[in-house]
């Protein structure tokens, strides 16, 4: 009888970020494939049971490459078990899930697919870094720094406005800041890298386009790490700025603005 697989967002890493659906599928699993990215320290309570394999994914290091995770997948459920896929934030942010779900699909193997708070999102957040906020950006956009962006998607973004995010995007922030400034974004517009969001040594680097690589290496800034662009970055707070503050930051951007 064949079993089935479940892709499963695991948001950015701290347990109480999973979702209540995230740990009933845990808890039916026969088999847990788990990337670091993914709350695995929260797998002994959550997945007592289950084979744990550790599929080792981090950025730019594939302990195990894609092909053999999908393949893995589509074997354990074509023996009859459960296969739960546990992945870094939700599995459809530039987490490759489609491909796990095609997989499954061109092997007859059943898949759902549950959700995850993605890091594009949360770890501005934790750093105090909305995404959005009335009169300072009211879109945002969500790229991968994998590789670097081509010419015209630089000039593309640099005209967009509102806030840029990028993930996987630590070795490539010289040629997107440089990029950004060829097209015309202003040298003072504000930036953020927040490293290791919701873990104990989360930290974030604060420059603008034209100072943060220098900011970023002074740092010694590393993967896994979450750069945000665009006028939100002034809100950045560690949870002790006062309310008064922060309106008063908010205050200032908008009588520069109008
Ligand atoms: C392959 S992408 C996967 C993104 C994932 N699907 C999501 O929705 O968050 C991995 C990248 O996400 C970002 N990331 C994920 N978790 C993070 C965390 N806790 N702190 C900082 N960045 C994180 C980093 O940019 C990292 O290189």
């Amino acid at each position: 009888m064949t079993g089935r697989v479940t892709l499963v967002g695991g948001g950015p890493g701290r347990a109480d970020l999973l979702t209540v659906a995230a740990v009933r599928a845990l808890g039916a699993a026969d088999v847990v494939l788990y990337d670091r990215l993914a709350p695995y320290e929260a797998l002994a309570e959550y997945a007592p049971t289950a084979e744990l394999v550790d599929v080792g994914k981090t950025p730019g290091h594939h302990a195990i490459p894609q092909h053999e995770i999908e393949a893995l997948l589509v074997e354990h459920a074509l023996a009859g078990r459960h296969a739960v896929r546990l992945k870094g934030g939700d599995p459809y942010v530039l987490g490759r899930g489609s491909e796990e779900v095609l997989a499954c699909h061109r092997a007859g193997v059943p898949v759902d697919v549950v959700p995850g708070v993605t890091s594009a999102i949360s770890v501005p957040g934790a750093a105090g870094i909305p995404l959005t906020h009335r009169g300072m950006s009211h879109l945002f956009t969500v790229v991968s720094g994998h590789a670097p962006l081509t010419p015209s998607e630089l000039e593309h973004l640099a005209g967009l406005g509102g806030t840029i995010v990028v993930l996987m995007g630590v070795n490539t922030l010289p040629s997107l800041t440089a990029g950004l400034a060829r097209f015309g974004m202003r040298a003072e517009m504000p930036v953020a890298i927040v490293e290791r969001g919701f873990r104990a040594d989360q930290r974030t680097t604060i420059g603008d386009l034209a100072d943060i690589v220098f900011a970023a290496g002074r740092a010694g800034v590393t993967s896994p790490a979450v750069v945000v662009i665009g006028e939100v970055v002034r809100l950045a707070h560690d949870g002790d700025a006062s309310a008064a503050e922060l309106m008063e930051r908010a205050a200032a951007f908008a009588a520069v603005a109008s």
